[in-house]
Parts: C-alpha cells; sequence; structure tokens
C-alpha cells in the first residue's frame, strides 16, 4: 500500500513569466485518496493537470511509476499516459448522448465489451435511465456524474478529480463522494481529490495537503491534519479565516 505512484520534486510551474506552484518534495502513494484543499488561485488545478502529464513542469520533475518503470510528460507511452484518469473542474461534454459520451473513451481505446461496462458503470451513477438523453438537456449534477462515469468506465489505477462536486445539491454531492468511496474501497484506484471544500476532504480523505500561494504549507495523514495541524496557516484555513 505504500508504493509511490508519483514524486515530485523541486518542481515549478510558471505561467507568462508569473511562478503559481513551488513544490520542493510530494509523493503520491498506491492506493491514498490524497485531498489538496486551498483557497482559489492556489495552484490545485494546476498540480493536478502536471500529475496527469498534461504539461511539463517549468522547472524540477513529475514523475509517474506506472508499475513497471519511471515516466515523467516527457516520455510516458500512451499505455502509461492510460493509467492516469482526470475529471476536470469543467468537464467538456461530446454534443450526444450520455451513453455515447461514456462509451466514447473505450471505443477510441479500441475496446471490445463496451456496451456491458457502459451499462454497468451508468447504473452505478444512476443514469441508466438517462443513456439515451443528448448531454444538453442534463441537470449540472447528472452532467457531472457522466463526466465520472466517463472516468470510471476506465478502470484508471489513478483518478484525479478537480473539484467534482463543486456548485452541486447535496443529494449529488452525496451520490458523488459515494462513488469516489466505493471506487477506492473496491478498486483500490489512487485519488487525487482536488476541493474547496473542508468537509469532504475529512469524508474522503486518507492524507491532505494544503495548497496556498502555489505553496504547500502541510501535508499529513487526515486525521493529524484536522485534529492536530502543524502550521498556524492550517488552522487558520480549517477556522475559515481564508478568504476564497
Ligand atoms: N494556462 C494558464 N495560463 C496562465 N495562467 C494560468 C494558467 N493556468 C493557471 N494559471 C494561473 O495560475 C494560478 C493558479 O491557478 P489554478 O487554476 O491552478 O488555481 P486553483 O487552485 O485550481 O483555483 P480554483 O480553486 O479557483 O480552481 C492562477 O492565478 C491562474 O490564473
Ligand atoms: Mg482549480
Amino acid at each position: 500500500m505504500s508504493e509511490t505512484v508519483y514524486e515530485v520534486r523541486d518542481v515549478q510551474q510558471t505561467y507568462g513569466g508569473r511562478t503559481v506552484l513551488r513544490i520542493p518534495h510530494l509523493e503520491v502513494r498506491q492506493g491514498e485518496v490524497l485531498s489538496v484543499l486551498g483557497p482559489s488561485g492556489a495552484g490545485k488545478s494546476t498540480l493536478l493537470r502536471l500529475l496527469a502529464l498534461l504539461e511539463a513542469p517549468a522547472r524540477g520533475q513529475v514523475r509517474f511509476h506506472t508499475g513497471a518503470r519511471w515516466v515523467t510528460h516527457d516520455t510516458a507511452a500512451v499505455d502509461d499516459r492510460r493509467q492516469i484518469t482526470m475529471v476536470f473542474q469543467r468537464p467538456v461534454l461530446l454534443s450526444r448522448s450520455v451513453q455515447a459520451n461514456v462509451r466514447y473513451g473505450l471505443r477510441v481505446r479500441g475496446e471490445r465489451d463496451a456496451h456491458a461496462r457502459v451499462e454497468a458503470v451508468l447504473r452505478r451513477v444512476s443514469l441508466d435511465r438517462l443513456a439515451q438523453a443528448h448531454v444538453r438537456t442534463l441537470s449540472g449534477g447528472e452532467a457531472q456524474r457522466v463526466a465520472l462515469a466517463r472516468a470510471l468506465v476506465l478502470e484508471p489505477r489513478v483518478l484525479l478529480l478537480d473539484e467534482p462536486t463543486a456548485n452541486l445539491d447535496p443529494a449529488n454531492v452525496g451520490l458523488i463522494e459515494t462513488l469516489i468511496r466505493e471506487q477506492h474501497a473496491q478498486s483500490g484506484t489512487t485519488i487525487v481529490l482536488v476541493t474547496h471544500s473542508i468537509f469532504q476532504a475529512r469524508r474522503l480523505a486518507t492524507r491532505v495537503a494544503l495548497l496556498i500561494d502555489g505553496e504547500l504549507v502541510e501535508v499529513a495523514p487526515a486525521p493529524r491534519f484536522f485534529d492536530a495541524p502543524q502550521d498556524a496557516r492550517t488552522e487558520a484555513f480549517l477556522s475559515g479565516e481564508f478568504v476564497f
């Protein structure tokens, strides 16, 4: 359970000359739910894009262990990248049916028994009745569940979730949190969950990282992070003294 999946070393990410992320060291371990908390603009989505190997850092290294070897943004093969699936903060769905959206990734990968897998996932996310519906007719919560279903059907080893419940009502938040919990319990999927919500991190995370202004302020097992924070900024964040 303690194998390292990611190693982030001396990483900086810079956009237009502005450094928005500085991480001397961070590891993500096999089978954990690492929640990344932090105020808006802290660099959470940037960190997730680096872990997804979608971007190369301006400095330093983000290394991903495939099970056989270490790879980076520059060296990862298609099959290596396919171990990682990211659900974006603002998912873009194909202008097609729910079913077509969920099937798409499997089609691209040339998977055969796609139909049965798509049906099973749609049942899991309670969208089986809407399988034929066009995504433009969906509510926000339903669309978010399609985005999650599209990721789950690929059975990734690593799931990167960027605020998967932002702007949803409590019922949909509950549904999505249950899916995340099940995925972790049943498949041992390594999950990095970006969220604004301290409560969500409490409910789901095994370990928590707090990012403020591009710096990792504290990384600790969830119980210690919440009950005995070491950094004054973590305490301030937990008591709601940070302005979002
Ligand atoms: N592609 C980009 N080009 C220029 N600036 C960017 C780019 N991506 C991110 N930034 C900037 O980097 C900083 C961190 O952005 P990021 O999206 O990682 O924050 P975040 O923690 O995810 O915020 P939020 O909670 O609002 O989603 C912001 O100031 C943002 O404007
Ligand atoms: Mg973000």
